[in-house]
């Protein structure tokens, strides 16, 4: 993870470093730090913590160099320190990185062998120590660097500048993003062309193994068998006004509000409004032919995966297998003759997806990708990319990414279900109108949020939460879990409503709150069995249905109403109020709601 910036500019860059990093605090943020060429030498500040940490450090201790690099860090290896907080540095390079260096214990020995001094924990300091030592040996910087790369191995971006090169920058790729901006007599580099959309649009997107010798005066790219290579110039869409809360107090509360707009973009990219159909684009192969889907994906996308394949089994009558994405590669799964293999994910950068996607081509299958950003490597390395039209994502919990995804599912589960004629035109076009109404049954929740400030209160006291869901909703029930636990810190678990009685009911007391999410559909009574045994246990129920709460057959502590929907797109209309939970109970703790502990954005990590 970690974002890195770098520019080679015509004043002063320290201010638009910090500027750019700001763009990328949501890959990393608990420490950060700037390098410049300070009259032919290397200086640098860094700070622990939020980058107005690093802010303050600067203007105390301002730079003046016109050639600098910076990161905002995720730690993976060593604390969250100041002396571990990147850009890294010998008297004659300096050195941000994004990723792992994965044999850096064996380069640290041989470096420390050969009279090198280690002052942090961080793989990287071996990445500056093996380019100080190759320049010892008499190798300028960019051979020397080119002598480096062939010496590391794992996934990692690397921004490079030099002692007494006020005109030169290296950058190099191998499975961590990197995007070199092109100014007038200006470079960029940046970890996404978003940290650099404030000084240009005009991005060149490096590809795996390649590196790049960048001058003021423009970029020669190398691929990893030092070829030079040409990579496209691309006009990045990337605006400049994306750090904008608007009205909100959160990015979290703007994300959670943008539902109805952005699920409406992205389903009118798969839909035609006026004929009530599913208008889906060819994934280049053929839907009734398909064997399995096999989909995979972290986090809160593996959830939205996991809701598709209760659509697809039930719409389109065809087998779905789904794991995470970290479990899946490593369990050599068999993938099957003829198979589709979907990856979801909202950045397009996680590591763990990308290398199960990467699997799946190895094992023969066609690849299709829901992604939110379509410049992403997941994006390129795909097939056939599904966009989500959910605009940029700045809040670390996922809340209007994670909807779009399910828009793009369904219409994906339609699609396959009219292909395979498990859908006729009746049912379609039913579902389809379903779909079209889900904005505004979202805009409805959406007024009625003063209802989960007090829940707030309530859920801020406790230590555990369960949350129980059954059908569709189970994968609710796990996001609404992970959603409370990754913003508030407080301890909760989703389960299948079915499973309770198999172990987690030991954990049912007066003090745990259980949060049900039981939409009025051909499972309910099946739930109320369940929610009937947490409240004889004394739990306290929280439910989150359309239905009459009579139906329940016993007390509950809330219960938050939904609109009635269609069976389909419940997953859609129950995703606001566990997000608007979780948000509200933040809130009333006072937790860092946008930018919470330990996390970050893009991982892009194993
Ligand atoms: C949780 C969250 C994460 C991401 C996961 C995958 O709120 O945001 O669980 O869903 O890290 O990220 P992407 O979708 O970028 O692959």
């Amino acid at each position: 993870m970690c974002g890195i910036v770098g520019i080679l500019g015509s004043k002063p860059v320290a201010t638009d470093l910090v500027d750019a990093l700001r763009r990328l605090e949501y890959r990393g943020y608990d420490s950060a730090g700037v390098a410049t060429v300070e009259n032919g030498h290397l200086e640098r500040r860094r700070a622990e913590g939020k980058l107005r940490n690093l802010e303050s450090r600067l203007l105390t201790e301002p730079l003046t160099g016109r050639t600098g690099i910076g990161h905002t860090r995720w730690a993976t290896h060593g604390r969250p320190t100041e002396r571990n907080a990147h850009p890294h540095m010998s008297a004659k390079v300096s050195v941000v990185h994004n990723g792992i260096i994965e044999n850096f214990r064996e380069l640290k020995a041989e470096l420390t062998g050969k009279g090198h001094t280690f002052e942090t924990d961080t793989d990287t300091e071996a990445v500056v120590h093996l380019v100080t030592e190759e320049m010892q040996g008499g190798r300028g910087p960019i051979d020397a660097v080119k002598a480096a790369l062939g010496k590391l191995k794992g996934a990692f971006a690397l921004g490079i500048i030099f002692a007494g090169e006020d005109d030169l920058m290296i950058a190099a790729r191998q499975g961590s993003p990197l995007a070199i901006g092109h100014g007038r007599g200006e470079m960029y580099l940046g970890s996404d062309a978003i940290a650099l959309a404030p000084f240009t649009d005009a991005i060149t997107y490096l590809e795996e193994g390649d590196w790049a010798v960048m001058r003021r005066s423009g970029v020669e790219v190398f691929d990893r068998a030092g070829e030079c290579v040409k990579r496209p110039l691309i006009k990045s869409v990337a605006s400049s006004l994306l750090v904008d809360k608007g009205n909100h107090r959160h990015f979290m509360a703007k994300e959670i509000h943008e539902q109805p707009d952005v699920i409406s973009h992205t389903l009118s990219n798969y839909i035609d409004m006026a004929n009530g159909r599913v208008n889906f684009p060819d994934l280049g192969i053929d839907l009734t032919k398909i064997s399995r889907v096999t989909i995979s994906a972290c986090g809160t996308a593996y959830y939205a995966g996991l809701v598709g394949k209760y659509w697809i089994e039930r719409y389109a009558r065809l087998p779905v297998e789904i794991d995470v994405a970290s479990e899946l590669r490593y369990r050599e799964a068999p993938l099957p003759e003829g198979g589709l293999a979907l990856f979801v994910s909202q950045s397009g950068e996680t590591a763990d997806t990308l290398a199960t996607l990467r699997y799946a081509r190895a094992n023969g299958q066609r690849i299709a990708s829901i992604v939110n950003v379509r410049t992403s490597t997941i994006a390129r390395e795909s097939d056939a990319v599904l966009p989500t039209l959910a605009g940029p994502e700045i809040g670390v919990a996922s809340t209007k990414a994670f909807t779009c995804q399910l828009a793009a599912l369904a219409c994906l589960a339609i699609a396959l279900g009219k292909a395979r004629g498990t859908i006729d035109e009746a049912l379609e076009q039913e579902l389809v109108t379903a779909l079209v109404e889900v904005p505004r049954l979202i805009s409805s929740m959406l007024r009625d949020e003063e209802q989960f400030v007090e829940l707030a209160q309530m859920l801020s006291k406790a230590r555990d939460v369960l949350y129980l869901g059954r059908g569709s909703s189970y994968p609710l029930a796990l996001e609404g879990a992970l959603k409370l636990k990754e913003i508030s810190y407080i301890h909760a678990e989703g389960y299948a409503a079915g499973e309770l009685k198999h172990g987690p009911i030991a954990l049912i007391d007066e003090n745990v709150p259980v949060i049900v999410v039981a939409p009025e559909d051909d499972l309910l009574e099946k739930t109320v069995s369940n929610v009937q045994e947490v409240a004889a246990r004394g739990g306290q129920i929280i439910l989150i249905s359309n239905a009459n709460p009579d139906k329940i057959g016993c007390a509950l502590a809330a219960h938050i109403t939904a609109p009635k929907a269609h069976a389909l797109t419940n997953p859609l209309i129950y995703a606001v109020p566990v997000q608007l939970l979780a948000y509200h109970t933040a809130v009333f703790m006072g937790t860092d709601v946008d930018q919470p502990r330990n996390l970050a954005k893009s991982v892009t990590v194993e």
